[in-house]
């Protein structure tokens, strides 16, 4: 079989989750990790000849000024992830993939976010929605011809930025193409103008961030007009996962939930961001609508999500669930979910780009349904419980492995 060539292009490209994928990809391709954590790596997914770890080559979009080894030596120092022998191994390649890095755009991102930005980024600062779009196409496109790739996997993980304005989320291509043709400041966010830009240059593009991103009528348009995928919003790597396997249990014993109160703390840069009351409002959205999706009645909810800077990259959520048994007695589960951030989340961001990269072999386009399990907030699907989300990926990987290689 011939080697392939595919290209990873992250924005937020020195975020903790972004360094924490290249570090994790970098030690699988030297050997120097096992696969625990990867949601692709348990044995169904092995018919599926899936890209490799030597097939991947890393580039993205970065507002602030920094490098891999800076990131990396961060948190291995403040949070005490990775161990020091894999990040001197892997040096010479961190290095290697900083050469791809390119300036992000500052369109929209507001005033918490434009505050990370360092001169590279601040010195496009002028530029409008649409210049930013054709700037950050090009650079993917140019990566994707320096590189030699097959193809492209955009991924957003970058800081989770203030919600749009409301009329925005409804547009359809042909509103998207007026606004961005317009002489007045388009409103769309940043996350959407990279969705644009990866489309554009024919990419595919997997939303990890609750921001909008591609979560627009006119964008799923824009990607089936481009033979383009997408998919978000929002990775489910903590409470809402255990939010999303418990309360299907409340649901089918028929036992009411009466309150639920998750807190939330911890101590790295998105933990920063998010302390903004602005930026904090997409995420506890997206944290909060699916118990009553679920539970098929809104019992009364709190997320509370408090940077604590000593916690670094670890976050602990403490969750109350307050139900009622039988005969009316009130009942309590608690539990404590105590993870590092980081280390949850790059798994399956890398999980997310193999098996974004199979389907994109299979010639499909539009939203990825069948990726519903690895996100808060899935795109196209209204059924919020895991297990049945997890089902519809195995019965994807079924079909998939019976079909012909759809290899080019
Ligand atoms: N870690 C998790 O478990 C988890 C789970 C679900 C979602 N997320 C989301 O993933 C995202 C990344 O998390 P993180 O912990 O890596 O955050 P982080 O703050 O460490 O990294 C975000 C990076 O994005 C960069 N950035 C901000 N705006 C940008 C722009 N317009 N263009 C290019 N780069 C930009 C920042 O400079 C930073 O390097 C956040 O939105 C977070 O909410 C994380």
């Amino acid at each position: 079989m011939a080697k392939r060539k595919v290209g990873v292009w992250l924005i937020g490209a020195w975020g903790g989750v972004a360094t924490t994928v290249v570090v994790g990809l970098t030690a699988l391709r030297k050997g120097l990790t096992d696969t625990t954590g990867l949601v692709t790596s348990l044995p169904p997914f092995a018919k599926l000849d899936l890209i490799q770890w030597d097939e991947l080559v890393v580039g993205g979009h970065e507002i602030r000024d920094t490098s891999y080894a800076a990131e990396a030596r961060i948190l291995v120092e403040k949070s005490h992830v990775f161990n020091e022998k894999t990040l001197a191994a892997i040096a010479p390649q961190l290095s290697k993939f900083d050469g791809n890095i390119r300036p992000g755009t500052l369109v929209n991102v507001g005033a918490k976010i434009e505050s990370l930005a360092g001169p590279a980024a601040l010195k496009l600062r002028k530029e409008t929605a649409a210049q930013a779009v054709a700037r950050l196409a090009k650079d993917i496109q140019d990566f994707k011809t320096k590189e030699k790739l097959d193809r492209v996997v955009v991924v957003n993980v970058s800081s989770t930025e203030p919600p749009p304005p409301d009329v925005v989320r409804t547009w359809k291509w042909a509103e998207i193409q007026k606004s961005l043709a317009a002489k007045a400041p388009s409103p769309l966010p940043a996350s959407t103008l990279y969705a644009i830009a990866a489309m554009q240059s024919g990419s595919h593009f997997v939303n990890f961030t609750p921001s909008i991103g591609s979560d627009l009528p006119g964008l799923d348009e824009y990607a089936h007009l481009q033979n383009t995928l997408h998919v978000g919003r929002d990775g489910k790597t903590g409470e809402t996962l255990m939010k999303a396997v418990l309360a299907p249990m409340f649901a089918a014993r028929n036992l009411k939930v009466m309150s639920w109160v998750g807190h939330n703390i911890f101590g790295n840069l998105d933990g920063k961001v998010l302390d903004d009351p602005e930026n904090k409002a997409n995420k506890v959205k997206s944290k909060d609508h699916l118990l009553t999706e679920i539970l098929g009645y809104k019992p009364q909810t709190l997320v509370s999500i408090e940077y604590i800077e000593s916690m670094g990259d670890w976050k602990t959520a403490w969750d109350h669930i307050h139900f009622q048994g039988f005969l009316g007695t009130p009942m309590v589960l608690q539990f404590t979910w105590q993870g590092c951030d980081s280390l949850l989340a790059a798994p399956l961001v890398i999980d997310l780009i193999r098996l974004t990269e199979r389907e994109a072999r299979r010639g499909s386009s539009g939203v990825m349904t069948h990726l519903a399990s690895f996100f808060k907030s899935p795109m196209g699907t209204d059924e919020p419980a895991f297990a049945y989300q997890f089902q519809q990926l195995t019965q994807w990987v079924d079909r998939v492995a019976n079909e012909d290689d759809g290899d080019e």
